[in-house]
């Protein structure tokens, strides 16, 4: 069972295959799109355990001459010590500008070996092979890649296209819940931003993808991956449309660094920060309370955390949202719901609201 798209982007257009049994097709899958049999695979240590083995066989069976290497899980490893031990890696195993790198794992390991295949050599190709929800829906379309700098996330980074990338809705079933319920959110994000129907089938199916049903999850992953790819192909580089994709995340970002990135799933602190710009948007007067209802209650269902924690104060969150790489000129610029399939960028709003919507939030 296997669905193709297509993430158009002229000359870096690419290939999403989302279905199962995909990682013992890879080699097969990958063939067609490479030009020299040099491969890498990076993952994690526990990656390396439970899923490496099929994708190295199926590559080697398809004759690719594979090397790999697994970097420890975790957020703190995106970081410039283990980009340069796969920068090593290529040059030991010889990787030249037409071998491919392979990106197995979590947004994690999406963002730091694509930053490292987007720099050695100038940039050669990578296929993303996600396994986290988070990165199915999200991480691993768009071509975003970076690694965290010890004064903040993402700091070091590049644009990069993926060749392929290959979503197999099995490697789902080791996830923790906890961690699917965290990448659901952006999926109800993009339904809230663009995708009304999308929102709709969440609502109805709930019980369907939380038991991680394959025909119900690669639907779902289809949809919001054809949403994220439409949003990317119109503003790649990130200069204006593709800010939609932070709605929620201004203030989301805001509570994970007063929570020092270890309290929150990024996912649960953006279903804060999404109950709280809709909130926003209800006291401006531009979003029904019916609908402001209708969001509250899916992030409810799917146990998604949607209030403040008590032991910060409002002010400290303020703070931090307005350090964020995302204000302009001191302006904050807010994703604001006008109806559940719309969101406008706004750079308007007073401060003083700002602060009262996160009070309620409480
Ligand atoms: N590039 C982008 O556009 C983009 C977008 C969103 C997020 N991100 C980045 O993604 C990262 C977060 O990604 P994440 O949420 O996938 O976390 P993650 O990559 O840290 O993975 C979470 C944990 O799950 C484990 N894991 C991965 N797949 C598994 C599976 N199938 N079964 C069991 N365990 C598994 C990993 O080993 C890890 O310990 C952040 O660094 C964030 O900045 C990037
Ligand atoms: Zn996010």
């Amino acid at each position: 069972m296997a669905r193709t798209l297509r993430v158009e982007l002229g000359d870096n257009s690419y290939p999403l295959v989302v279905g199962t049994g995909l990682l013992n097709r890879v080699g097969d899958l990958l063939t067609p799109h490479t030009k020299s049999n040099k491969v890498l695979i990076v993952s994690d240590t526990f990656l390396k355990a439970r899923y490496m083995p099929v994708v190295l066989k199926s590559l080697e069976d398809a004759g690719l001459d594979v090397s790999t290497i697994a970097v420890p899980a975790g957020e703190e490893n995106k970081s410039l010590t283990q980009f340069s031990d796969i920068q090593d890696s290529l040059v030991e195993h010889q990787l030249d500008r037409g071998s491919t790198l392979i990106a197995l794992g979590g947004g994690v390991i999406g963002d730091l070996a694509g930053f490292a295949a987007a720099v050695y050599m100038r940039g050669i190709p990578y296929v993303q092979i996600p396994t986290t929800l988070q990165a199915q829906v999200d991480a691993s379309v768009g071509g975003k890649t970076a690694i965290n700098h010890p004064k903040g996330k993402n700091l070091i980074g590049a644009f990069h296209q993926p060749k392929l990338v290959l979503i197999d809705v099995r490697t789902l079933k080791t996830l923790d819940e906890r961690d699917i319920r965290a990448g659901l959110i952006e999926v109800i994000k993009m339904g809230v931003i663009r995708d009304e129907p999308l929102f709709e089938m969440v609502e109805e199916n709930l019980d369907a993808i939380l038991n991680l049903e394959d025909a119900t999850l690669i639907d779902m992953i289809s949809s919001a991956c054809i949403n994220k790819a439409e949003i990317v192909a119109k503003d790649e580089k990130e200069s204006g449309l593709r800010m939609v994709l932070n709605y929620g995340h201004t203030f989301g970002h805001a509570l994970e660094a007063v929570t020092h990135y270890n309290r929150y799933r990024h996912g649960e602190a953006v279903s804060i920060g999404m109950n709280c710009a809709a909130q926003l948007a209800v006291n401006l007067g531009m979003f029904s309370e019916t609908d402001f209802q209708r969001q509250h209650t899916l992030l409810k269902r799917a146990k998604l955390p949607i209030a403040f924690p008590p032991d910060l104060t409002p002010e400290a969150l303020c703070a931090a949202m307005y350090l964020d790489k995302k204000t302009l000129g001191g302006k904050l610029r807010l994703i604001l719901p006008t109806r559940i399939g719309e969101v406008v960028i706004r750079d308007d709003v007073d401060d003083r609201h700002v602060l009262e919507a996160i009070l309620q939030c409480f």
